[in-house]
């Protein structure tokens, strides 16, 4: 769990795992955040996750492109969206807006096999759409980077 009496002098430096973490939030050039919903949240490992990689004198995440996907039940994990929407607020993540994409992961037709792919075609159609999108975005928001 995100825990500061962790961090190695002062946020300079983190535990091996968490280090691993950061380089690869660092390396992006943007996220797609595909988690299902607990107790109307984000899961406790998406928001470790988030936390370990906002620390120190850099918080990773900042001004970068980023999609979510969520599914759960009969809300699709909207409710674990908006908070993540709420978090990257602080984090300086941007979302796109349009289109999202909460699966109703228990309603029929099935929306997954057995092993948990995707395989219900109007919903991989929407998927393709959400990608898309933050495809033109990130490479917006780099462009206009650029220019600064
Ligand atoms: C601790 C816990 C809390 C959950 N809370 C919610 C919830 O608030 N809303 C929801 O739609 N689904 C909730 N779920 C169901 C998850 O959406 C579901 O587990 C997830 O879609 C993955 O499906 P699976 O458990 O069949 O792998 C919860 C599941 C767990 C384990």
């Amino acid at each position: 769990m995100a825990n500061p009496d962790l961090e190695i002098d002062g946020g300079e430096g983190f535990p091996p795992a968490v280090e691993a973490l950061r380089d690869r939030v660092r390396a992006a050039d943007c996220f797609l955040f595909a988690s299902p919903e607990h107790n109307y949240s984000v899961t406790a490992s998406l928001k470790n996750a988030l936390d370990w990689a906002s620390r120190g004198k850099r918080n990773c995440w900042a001004d970068r492109a980023a999609a979510i996907v969520c599914a759960g039940g009969d809300f699709g994990g909207a409710r674990a969206s908006l908070h993540l929407r709420q978090i990257g607020v602080f984090l300086d993540l941007h979302f796109i807006n349009k289109p999202e994409l909460h699966i109703r992961a228990f309603a029929d037709p099935p929306k997954f096999d057995g092993e948990g792919n995707l395989i219900d075609v109007e919903t991989r159609e929407r998927l393709k759409k959400v990608l898309l999108s933050l495809q033109a975005f990130a490479l917006r928001l780099q462009h206009n980077n650029k220019d600064d």
